[in-house]
């Protein structure tokens, strides 16, 4: 242990170096450490703590209303008995915004702050500092003065695809507050499911907070399957009051996000006179984007002002996120209203009456002092005047938005969409798709590459978005959410010179103990292990095993032997590997099992005669000849895949020998463009230079997701095989993605 904090001391910035010298200093590993996230400005330990055994708070009059966060924070203790800690919060008006000093001494806590929200974060680091201690009657001793890089820092949340109840959005905002997230960008209203009350139209309530049932698995399964259950509910104005002072006595702003002119199925289902055809939808049942969009009428508009005179009057925020993302002008293209209406107004096309759309409702909430915020489509067909734009589909519409000199925030779905995967491990829990690992989003930087000096202070923050069609219930978004908003965090509040990935780790590992305690699920990706197996040179088949960041040791166990996984390890025969990485004595990740099936090919030479799509690749051509077969219930990890093209592999056995048979395995799964090849030829020789053709064989149709394909070659002596699987070519018509080119999926080639 030790040892780790004296490698990463070297190689991290002098801002750490006091840190680590003083617990060095101290021998204290454990108690004088300030495991804080995100990470501060100005971090100074000293090597004293302070005893918490009671404590008394004293605030100024400006900050009264945080006893009760204060009283949540110090929970447990006694208060005001003599000789208690005294807590001091004055307002120190020379501070900026959001700024906080803390001084830990072995007498007490100063805190300043010149406005509540510094004092919020004040406390919460307080809370962190207790929390993530060996012990929390002691914290460190210490000066902090700190301030966040960006003024915006927000995390979302849709409730539409699925539903979660106050209790749970008040948890998530404690968890914002907790990494000094200031804004908690509410998604409440969505195709399948309208989940804010409006009074004057209850079939809001009655009709579009419900829908019938939901499909099951992924949406790209053909055919969908439904499970038949009714589906719903909404936030009562009164739940929303409520949250929105929770929110607020934790600095939290919350951003509602009432969508248009798309993602309003479920508002047109129970008024048919909001779409273009006036014919009745149904609340969406599946994921995608619908064509049933708001007509553009004058019904349209009053129907939009009046909810958002009810939104207005429940949410405080400076802003209204009006969506403005993925709305698909069939409708409107369809409709004379429309066509008519781009005429008369003397618009191009349907882009500029989305544009259209969106700044008749700018100009609406401008005039009641309100703001917009709108996804990056907002800019097609021209920006609304006062419009921040959400950058989503990358950083151009970033870019393009700060070079008008529009307010943006950054959320590239590249680094900031925590529905997508977080580990390519077989057994991760369903996902909409995607790959964004924790080390990816705290290597994020949100002022984008290319856009000139003068526009970077029009970026305002960046923000984590959770849609949730795949998270119906809590624990799901939890287990999504957390550690990843951690890493965000630290992006969006610390300055990029006291950011470091290994030392974040070695923090986020006291915070996963504290989460624990209080039964918050969690994905602790960092102990999960990267195993490559490398295979294909000639040389045997050799297994790497990294942690994806945990310093805690690797256990394997192989033959029946235990050990601690120091170096590769050679595969020689026929076994089953475990490895996982142990925290006292348990397993920290997932465990995992790899099955080795040796055979005259696994470790030999190979080459192919076109290399597999990037992504797909692997550990590049020796997992073909690895020993180890990949899931028979998705195509990652060991399988290999072409797009359009055959696979040609050639392998050299390294000598003449028999060969009895030799069999591939094949995926298939037309919904996802995954077609077994037309037929199979296999070729044999004992020179490399003269070949002899095997009958090609035509590969069969299989119901099954797997196809093992065996080729009895009758006790043949060879050294060389090369073997050419035909791709199946174009997709067919009325197949999904019918006309690309098909794909072609290949594991482990077994030659006995
Ligand atoms: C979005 O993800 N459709 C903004």
């Amino acid at each position: 242990m030790k040892q780790n904090i004296i490698l990463s001391f070297l190689c991290i910035t002098g801002a750490f170096t006091t840190i680590f010298l003083s617990s060095c200093e101290t021998g204290e590993t454990s108690t004088n450490q300030a495991m804080v996230i995100p990470y501060p400005a100005e971090l100074t330990l000293s090597k004293d703590s302070l005893s918490l055994s009671s404590v008394s708070l004293s605030l100024a009059p400006q900050f009264e209303d945080l006893k009760p966060l204060f009283e949540e924070i110090f929970e447990g203790l006694p208060t005001d008995l003599p000789g208690s800690a005294p807590i001091q919060v004055t307002r120190d008006t020379a501070l900026a915004a959001e700024a906080y000093h803390l001084l830990v001494t072995s007498k007490g806590i100063e805190i300043r702050s010149a406005h509540q929200r510094g004092a919020i974060y004040a406390l919460q680091t307080l809370r962190q500092l207790r929390e993530t201690q060996n012990s929390r009657d002691k914290i460190p001793c210490l000066t902090i003065k700190d301030q966040p890089r960006f003024s915006y820092r927000g995390m979302h949340l849709d409730v539409g695809r699925h539903f979660f109840p106050v209790s749970f959005v008040k948890q998530y905002i404690d968890l914002l507050s907790m990494y000094r997230f200031n804004t908690f960008h509410w998604h409440l209203t969505e195709d399948q499911g309208w989940r804010i009350e409006i009074k004057k139209y209850p079939k809001l309530q009655s009709t579009a907070a419900y829908r019938k049932e939901t499909v099951i698995g992924h949406n790209n399964t053909t055919p969908r399957q439904f499970d038949g259950k009714p589906y719903g509910g909404y936030y009562t104005q009164e739940e929303i009051k409520e949250v929105v002072k929770y929110a607020m006595a934790r600095g939290i702003t919350i951003i509602p996000e009432i969508e248009l002119p798309g993602h309003a199925q479920a508002a047109i289902a129970a008024y048919p006179e909001l779409g273009c055809t006036g014919k009745a939808a149904e609340v969406a049942t599946y994921w995608g984007v619908f064509d049933e969009v708001y007509c553009p009428s004058e019904k349209t508009f009053t129907f939009l002002q009046d909810v958002l005179d009810e939104v207005m009057a429940l949410f405080p925020s400076p802003y209204i996120h009006i969506g403005g993302d993925e709305c698909p002008k069939t409708r409107w293209k369809e409709s004379k209203f429309c066509q008519d209406l781009i005429k008369k107004v003397n618009l191009k096309d349907e882009h500029e009456l989305q544009s259209y759309f969106i700044q008749r409702i700018e100009k609406y909430l401008n005039s009641k002092g309100r703001y917009i915020i709108g996804w990056d489509e907002i800019l097609e067909g021209g920006l609304a005047p006062n419009a921040t734009v959400m950058s989503w589909r990358g950083v151009e519409g970033g870019i393009a938005a700060a070079r008008q000199k529009h307010d943006v925030i950054m959320t590239p779905t590249d680094y900031c969409y925590f529905d997508y995967y977080q580990s390519r491990h077989a057994n991760e829990p369903l996902a909409i798709g995607g790959f964004l690992p924790l080390s990816k989003v705290y290597g994020y930087e949100p002022v984008p590459e290319g856009l000139e000096e003068e526009a970077h202070r029009y970026i305002l923050g960046t923000q984590g978005n959770v849609w949730t069609e795949y998270m119906d219930t809590p624990e799901k978004v939890l287990y999504m959410v957390l550690p990843r908003m951690q890493a965000l965090a630290e992006v969006a509040w610390s300055d990029p010179k006291v950011k470091n990935y290994d030392h974040f780790l070695q923090r986020l590992n006291t915070h996963f103990e504290w989460w624990k305690r209080m039964g918050l699920p969690f994905a602790d990706k960092t102990a999960d292990l990267n195993i490559s197996i490398h295979s294909g040179s000639g040389n045997g088949v050799l297994v790497a095993v990294k942690t994806n960041g945990s310093t805690l040791p690797i256990q394997c166990v192989l033959g029946g032997k235990t050990f601690t996984y120091d170096k590769p390890i050679v595969i020689q025969k026929s076994d089953t590997l475990l490895a996982s990485v142990q925290r006292g004595g348990m397993s920290a990740g997932k465990r995992d099992t790899l099955v080795f099936r040796m055979h005259q090919a696994a470790g030999k030479k190979i080459n192919l005669g076109h290399m597999p799509a990037k992504k797909y690749s692997a550990d590049g051509p020796g997992s073909l000849i690895n020993g180890v077969s990949g899931a028979n219930t998705n195509y990652t990890e060991e399988w290999i895949g072409f797009e359009g093209k055959n696979l040609e592999a050639e392998i050299d056995l390294g000598a003449i020998t028999y060969v009895d048979e030799v069999s591939m395995r094949f995926y298939h799964s037309p919904e996802q463009w995954i077609y077994l090849p037309g037929q199979v030829s296999l070729y044999f020789s004992q020179d490399g230079k003269n070949y002899n053709e095997m009958p090609a064989f035509t590969v069969r149709p299989t119901q099954s997701k797997v196809l093992d394909f065996l080729i009895p070659t009758a006790k043949t002596k060879t050294r060389y095989i090369r073997l050419v699987a035909n791709n199946a070519g174009l997709i067919p018509a009325g197949q999904p993605g019918e006309g690309n080119p098909a794909w072609l999926f290949v594991d482990e080639i077994f030659v006995n």
